[in-house]
This record gives C-alpha cells, structure tokens and sequence, in this order.
C-alpha cells in the first residue's frame, strides 16, 4: 500500500539518514575515545541490503536521503550505493540524495557524487588550524579536508560546513569559520555537542551552549531570522555583513523534536526512531528473511509506531555517565 509514513505524534516521516559504516578515519574527542572498537565487517548489511531497505523507504514517501557514518566514504565501493540510489531522482520519486562527511576522502569522490544526482553536502569542520585540527581528530590533516572541499565545490556541489561549538577548543574561532564559509559562498551550522558514547573527557568540559556563541556573534554582525527549510533541525539566520547564512542546531537548548521527520537506519540494519533514545527496530532479519519486501515494509510501519516524542539529553556535572552509551558514529547524527 501507499500509506505515507505517520508517527503517532503526528509527524510524517519523509527523510532516512543513513550509517553506512561505524568506522572512521578520524577519532574526533567528542564523537569516539581513542581506542574505539568498530564492528566486525560480517555484521554489515551489504550495499544491496542498504539499497533494498533505503528504496523501501521511499517507495513509503520518504523523500530526502542523507548517507552519514562513521565516515561514509571509507566505505568499500560505496559510489555503487549513491549509483543505485539516484535511479529515484530520475523518477522524482526522491527530492535530494545527499551525505555527510568529514571531507578526508572528498577529493576522490567529488565529481562521481555530482554525477550520481547529489547536489548538496555537509562537511563537518571544527577549526581552519592545523594544530588544533589534529588536537579535534586525533590524527586528521586539515590540508585534505580542506582539498576536498575545493574539489566539491569545483564538482559544482553546494557545500555546507558543520561545526560543532566545542567550549574552549574552537569558540574563540567561531568568527574566522564563519566569515571563511561565507566568503567561499558555503553556509555554515553550528552544532551543540550531545552526550552520545563514552569519550575520553568530560562532556560539560565540551558543551557551549550556542545561545552564548549567538549572543556573541549579535554584537559583531547583523543576524536576520530567515525562515529557511532544508528538511532539517538547524533553525537560520542571514548575516548581513557576509550575505551568507548561519544555521544553529541547539538539541540541548532548544529541543526541536516537535517537528521531528526522521528515522535513522544503521550498517547493521538498526532502525533507530529517534537520535536520543535506545529503542531500535531490526531490519536485517527481514530483510534477510524473503526476497519480497512484505514484511520489511510491515517491520518498518511497525518501528516508526513506537517512534517516542523526543530526547532527553542533559549535559551537567551530576549526569557523569553519558546519557546514552552508543556513540554519534552508530547512526551518523
Ligand atoms: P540539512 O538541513 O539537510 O543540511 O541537514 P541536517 O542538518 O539534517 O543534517 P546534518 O548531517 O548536517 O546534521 C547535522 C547534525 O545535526 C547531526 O550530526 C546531528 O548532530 C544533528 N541532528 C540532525 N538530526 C537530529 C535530530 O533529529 N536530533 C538531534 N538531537 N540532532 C540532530
Ligand atoms: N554531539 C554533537 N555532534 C556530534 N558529532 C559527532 N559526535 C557528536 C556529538 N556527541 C557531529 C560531527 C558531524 C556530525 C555527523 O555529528 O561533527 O558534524
Ligand atoms: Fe569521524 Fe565524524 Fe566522528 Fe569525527 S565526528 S570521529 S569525523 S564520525
């Protein structure tokens, strides 16, 4: 049947996000620890799986696809994926097939995402130093990143850097990044760090709340609400001096689970109704169980019925234990 998606608050789900891989080249301080443990590679659904489950998805009105990790691109033949993917573009039956990534590999992959109908990426970015770049990553190098980004944007593709506002590592550098992206014409989202995975330090020691980082920004430029919609949580402003836009996504000071759209699949075939919570729904038993997408289908209606009302993240010096024990790199944010 033909049933879009609903959820029992009432929210129609139209866009899928999903981790191909857990794994990633980087170790950001407040994504993963050091020594994080990944996945034996026989637990991952394969590409067809990925695409099987993705296009069941949009023959249930899904229309936006966001392909995140982990770091999707350190993923063996994934260019097959976002190949096979974009036959739903050709029939309008998908508005925007996009991904997100720490950018280390882009400059490989650019050109082939723009032929494969992608038109819009995000890259996450935290800092244009080198030296803090690696303190953030633990090993990354900003001058591939930064490669990257040119070879996507000479691809044609519309880049929107992320940058999570880390308290006393990136904050003095909000400025820089910003007056950066928008002079290359790319946007720029703020993000607030979530207590997701045991890291190596403490969260509260992370967490800048980005109404102060507003706040800030208000004193040096002109910022204009602007009622922009890309399908995503980010809320916008225009900053007059640039001409660019700035986007805040504040899970912890403003939860904007109301208007919540979305579900998140993992590599393992995990459907998780919401970023906060530990309720998953199994996919892969199904997917694995018959050649007809019957049950899958009904496994999916039955997951997004028991999608909750939202997060309850709190980031505070009596909650030392992350609130949730899996990490961002499970479900890709
Ligand atoms: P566009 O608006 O299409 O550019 O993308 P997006 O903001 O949906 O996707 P992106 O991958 O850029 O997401 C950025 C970050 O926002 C994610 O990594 C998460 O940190 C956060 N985020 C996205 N969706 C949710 C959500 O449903 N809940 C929470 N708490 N955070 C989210
Ligand atoms: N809180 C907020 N953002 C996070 N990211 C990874 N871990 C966290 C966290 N705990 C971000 C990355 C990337 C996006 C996919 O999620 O920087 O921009
Ligand atoms: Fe990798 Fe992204 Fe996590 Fe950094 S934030 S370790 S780049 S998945």
């Amino acid at each position: 049947d033909h049933q879009p998606l609903v959820d029992p608050f009432g929210r129609a789900i139209t866009y899928l996000r999903v981790s191909v891989t857990d794994r990633c080249d980087f170790r950001c301080v407040y994504c993963m620890s050091e020594d994080m443990a990944f996945l034996p590679k026989r637990d991952l659904l394969t590409l067809e799986e990925l695409d099987r489950i993705c296009s069941v998805f949009v023959g249930k009105g899904v229309r936006k696809l966001r392909i995140t990790g982990g770091e999707p691109l350190v993923r063996r033949d994934i260019m097959t994926l976002f190949r096979s993917l974009s036959r739903h573009l050709e029939t309008d039956a998908l508005d925007e097939l996009t991904l997100t990534t720490n950018g280390s590999q882009l400059a490989r992959h650019a050109a082939d995402l723009a032929s494969c109908g992608v038109r819009r990426i995000n890259v996450s970015l935290d800092t244009l130093d080198d030296g803090k770049f690696r303190r953030i990553t633990r090993w990354g190098d900003l001058t591939k990143v930064l490669g990257g980004v040119d070879a996507a944007q000479r691809a044609g593709l519309k880049v929107k850097i992320n940058t999570v506002a880390l308290k006393g590592t990136n904050e003095d550098e909000i400025e820089t990044l910003l007056g950066w992206a928008h002079e290359r014409g790319m946007d720029l989202t703020l993000i607030e760090v979530m207590p997701l995975g045991e890291i190596d330090s403490e969260r509260i020691d992370q967490y800048l709340p980005l109404s102060l980082v507003r706040a800030r920004l208000a004193q040096r430029f002109t910022l204009t609400e602007i009622d922009e919609r890309t399908g995503g949580p980010a809320r916008y402003v225009r900053v007059t001096e640039t001409g660019g836009t700035l986007g805040f996504i504040t899970p912890m000071t403003h939860n904007f689970c109301e208007s919540c759209n979305r579900v998140r699949l993992t590599c393992t075939g995990q459907l998780f109704m919401c970023l906060g919570q530990e309720d998953a729904a199994d996919l892969r038993a199904p997917v694995r169980a018959s050649e007809s997408d019957a049950a899958l289908e009904q496994a999916i209606v039955a997951a997004i019925a028991r999608k909750p009302k939202g997060h309850d993240f709190v980031i505070d010096r009596r909650h030392a234990r992350p609130a949730l024990a899996r990490h961002m790199s499970v479900t890709g944010g």
